[in-house]
């Protein structure tokens, strides 16, 4: 019995070096050690054999079986560890990877230069008004010295909300709103969104308007001139030469439009300045004196001059965009670039 506890000792020793996954080990402890196991049906027979034998068959046996057991938690235990290592092997993190770049948003690039405007403006002393973009038409034109059915109506046209109500079509009517609650010397300049039915490469039906307006004693011509020769040179550079060139506008006396060299082909002629050579660029002149009626400012005592700029049309020359539509197609690969 002994040789015969001996060599199960030996065999469960072989089968144990052999098995390594966890359903092997539990097999082998049900096979040796389980309720019919091999060794427990020999221990069942110790009682069979002499008694002067039995302590040291006792004693053999329990050896045995703690060794099994012993050595089949060993084998588990190492198992599990080895999962252990295996999963943090698995959630390593590499801290020397290279990060995610995260991709920075900017400003649009029609509010970048409309920024770099009012920015050259508030230099010189100018400071920003704002107004509603659902107007009356009373600020809209009528103030503005556009009557009703006056032809001058057709220079703009018009989203009309009611018989009264218009999406202002120019930021001008900001113009009375200032006037009509602050005495000279004003110096405003008012940015923001118009809007016109008219839809193609130069004109979508929202876009957005710088006006200015200075009121003071004795403001001349001359001092329209400078201020926007100053403004053109800080934004396109110190060698654009401004052209006043003689317009009509209903709120001005007398008019002036005014154009720079063409900065795509530098006075050549192409297809940007429609082989001109020059660019339009704002409107301007002398505030009416009928426009100074509408608001109490005594024509007499004051003058002024005023002025309009499409802030798209701007950034386009800046930075040689041929679509206006672009700006407002939400194209990050577009919009990244400025
Ligand atoms: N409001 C004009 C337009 O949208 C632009 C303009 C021209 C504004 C002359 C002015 C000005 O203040 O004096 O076409």
């Amino acid at each position: 019995m002994i040789r015969q506890l001996e060599e199960l000792a030996r065999r469960a020793d072989a089968e144990l070096q052999e098995a390594h996954a966890e359903e092997a080990l539990n097999e082998l402890r049900t096979k040796y050690l389980g309720r019919k196991g091999l060794l427990t049906q020999m221990l069942r027979q110790l009682g069979s054999a002499p008694p002067a034998e039995r302590p040291r068959l006792g004693k053999l046996s329990n050896e045995i079986k703690d060794k099994i057991a012993g050595a089949l938690d060993a084998a588990l235990k190492r198992i599990e560890d080895s999962r252990g290592d295996e999963l943090l092997r698995q959630e390593a993190v590499d801290v020397t990877l290279p990060g995610r770049a995260v991709r920075i948003g900017q400003r649009h690039p029609v509010t970048q230069v409309m920024e770099e405007i009012c920015g050259i403006f508030s230099r010189l002393g100018f400071t920003v008004e704002e107004g509603p973009e659902i107007e009356t038409d009373y600020y809209n034109f009528e103030a503005l010295n556009i009557p009703k059915d006056h032809p001058a109506r057709d220079m703009q046209d018009t989203f009309y909300v009611s018989d009264n109500i218009v999406l202002r079509t120019h930021t001008s009517p900001v113009q009375i709103r200032t006037m009509e609650k602050m005495r000279p010397p004003v110096r405003i300049l008012s940015p923001g969104k118009v809007y016109r039915p008219d839809s193609d490469v130069s004109h979508t039906p929202m876009f957005h308007q710088i006006e200015g307006l200075l009121v003071d004693r004795g403001i001349t011509f001359g001092d329209l001139k400078g201020v926007l020769t100053f403004f053109l040179q800080e934004v396109f550079g110190a060698d654009i030469l401004p052209r006043f060139r003689p317009s009509f506008f209903p709120f001005t006396e007398p008019s002036a439009e005014v154009d720079i060299r063409c900065v795509m082909c530098g006075g050549e002629g192409c297809r940007v300045c429609g082989q001109s050579g020059w660019l339009e660029i704002l409107g301007s002149g002398m505030v009416d004196p009928a426009v100074f009626a509408n608001v109490g400012y005594d024509p007499e005592e004051y003058s002024g001059f005023a002025f309009g700029l499409g802030v798209e049309r701007i950034a386009m020359l800046k930075y040689g965009i041929s679509d206006i539509r672009l700006f407002f197609e939400n194209d990050a690969r577009f919009l990244e670039q400025f």
